[in-house]
């Protein structure tokens, strides 16, 4: 018999999560299953629990699950000890083990595109949310210091700068003074959900001061080129789309769960060609 995993979350109906592990596992030849379950977050305590009890070997957890989740398993890796939430779970041996796999997804995402050292960069991120301080966190964790925070709080992104327990130079910043200093930043990492479908036409700031070399980076993946991303490339920089996170965090989940590592490639094509994009990512 095979193998079942999933992905509780709610919403979960749009998600591709199970088209690309779905395809993996039939790529790698592996008998197992991947099902999106719906989640109200009054019913978590019993579906985490019914996911153990019918041996369900792994899961993704999404919005808003991430955080909620933690009393909930037995023991939490260091990835989601770092980020403060889960988005994998192991079910190995009767025990649910937490990682976080959406900060080094983002960071091998990113590093495939920068080709210079990111501790050498000077990083601006904008927001101070889940997803900010997921990335903040694991940049700085593997030695990037030059990392600015703004967020439209700025209270928020003072609070994560004293957060953050790996050695930084970090100062927050408002959305103003960041789109002031900007040509100061080598890359500009966009993590609210500002731009997001159906409000794609929104961005969190204006690039017009951004040097010609940096590179924008929206971890949105729907749409794929976000007003951000469209204003970074009429200016001619460099582009980083949100796509690269998601299939990079879907693969290290994968990876967790059977040990095997699937085509990223794979998983990139199926994701642009569900969202109706080119492979520019
Ligand atoms: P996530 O877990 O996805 O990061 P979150 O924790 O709710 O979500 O964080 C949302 C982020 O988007 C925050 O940085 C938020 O700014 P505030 O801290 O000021 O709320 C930012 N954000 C949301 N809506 C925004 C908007 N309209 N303009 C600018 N920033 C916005």
């Amino acid at each position: 018999m095979g193998n079942l995993y999933g992905l509780i979350g709610c919403p979960v109906e749009h998600s591709m999560s199970p088209n690309i592990h779905n395809d993996a596992f039939k790529d790698q030849e592996l008998d197992g299953y991947y099902h999106a379950f719906h989640v109200e977050p009054d019913c978590l305590t019993e579906s985490v629990h019914a996911l153990k009890t019918l041996g369900v070997r792994g899961f993704n957890v999404t919005i808003p699950h991430k955080i909620s989740i933690i009393p909930h398993l037995d023991e939490l890796d260091e990835t989601a000890k770092i980020a403060g939430a889960v988005n994998t779970v192991v079910h190995k041996d009767g025990r649910l083990i937490g990682y976080n796999t959406d900060g080094n997804g983002y960071v091998t995402s990113l590093k495939e595109m920068v080709k210079r050292p990111l501790t050498e960069q000077k990083i601006l991120i904008i927001g101070a949310g889940g997803a900010a301080r997921g990335i903040y966190f694991t940049l700085t964790h593997q030695g990037c210091q030059h990392i600015d925070l703004c967020n439209r709080t700025v209270a928020k992104a003072e609070e994560l700068v004293h957060a953050c327990p790996f050695p930084n130079t970090s100062t927050s910043l408002s959305l103003i003074q960041a789109e002031e200093q900007l040509g100061s930043y080598d890359i500009i990492i966009q993590t609210t959900a500002v731009g997001l479908h159906p409000n794609s036409n929104l961005k969190p700031l204006s690039l017009k001061n951004a040097r010609s070399t940096a590179v924008v980076s929206d971890i949105i993946y729907n749409p794929i080129y976000t007003a951000l991303l469209q204003e970074a490339e009429n200016l001619g920089l460099t582009v980083h789309t949100g796509v690269g996170m998601f299939v990079h965090q879907a693969a290290l989940a994968f990876e967790l769960w059977t040990k095997q590592k699937p085509s990223v490639d794979k998983m990139t094509t199926i994701v642009m060609d569900k969202l109706g994009g080119t492979t520019r990512c």
